[in-house]
């Protein structure tokens, strides 16, 4: 008895190694809602990321002080700029894009909360194996809480402290690994003679409009 329960011993040990802190693939597209502490903003959004290009787009349609939005940006980090693309008359905005870009990861630094399963596991199908994380903002802006699938660092949700609208909070779903349109990763043809603004922007901006 007492083999057989060091054999299961030695045998969990093996199967779940303990979850480190990993990048989600650099290629992906899916769509994510944001929701805010202080309810003044609740959009959702499509994406597509693009960590090698350090590229993203985003469609979002959604609510910000009562009042709905829709939006399609294109975010290009390498070049500093961000533009507001509108299809509807082909004209396009040009924003100077200040931030670093942020890959979709759990950083090195993050502590593991915990690993559990979403949904149920008595179903087959019916569970996903996930990992929390938790860590500081850099330079003393909050804390993060971050879920990441265990296979493939699949993003699930995150919450981070901001300023403006407290605890926000991202919640990832419909994923998928790669873009089908690497096209909509470059600016139309008529973003060439875009008005540029001068006021540069930073990312939770993006989900409204600041007057
Ligand atoms: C939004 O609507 C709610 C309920 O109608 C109201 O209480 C709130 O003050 C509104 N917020 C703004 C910013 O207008
Ligand atoms: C194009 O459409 C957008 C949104 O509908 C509007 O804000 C913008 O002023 C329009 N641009 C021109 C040049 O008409």
């Amino acid at each position: 008895m007492r083999c057989l329960a060091g054999l299961l011993f030695l045998l969990s040990g093996c199967l779940a190694s303990k979850p480190q802190p990993c990048s989600s693939p650099p290629l992906m597209s899916g769509a994510f809602t944001v929701t805010t502490q202080n309810e003044k903003l609740l959009t959702t959004a499509q994406y597509l990321y693009d960590a090698l290009g350090e590229r993203i787009r985003i469609f979002e349609q959604g609510t910000y002080e009562n009042k709905t939005f829709i939006r399609d940006v294109l975010l290009l980090y390498r070049e500093g700029a961000m533009y507001d693309i509108f299809d509807n008359n082909r004209t396009c905005k040009k924003t100077p894009l200040k931030a670093a870009f942020q890959p979709l990861e759990v950083p090195k630094t993050a502590s593991l909360l915990g690993q559990v399963i979403l949904g149920s596991s008595s179903k087959p199908g019916g569970g996903l194996l996930v990992n929390s994380w938790w860590g500081e903002l850099s330079e003393k802006a909050g804390k993060f809480l971050t879920t990441v699938t265990e296979f493939g660092c699949i993003p699930i949700n995150s919450l981070y402290q901001t300023e403006d609208f407290g605890w926000t909070v991202i919640n990832f779903f419909d994923n998928i690994i790669g873009i089908s349109d690497p096209n909509l990763l470059n600016p139309p043809d008529f973003c060439s003679n875009a008005d540029t603004e001068k006021e540069p922007v930073d990312f939770l901006s993006l989900f409204h409009k600041k007057n």
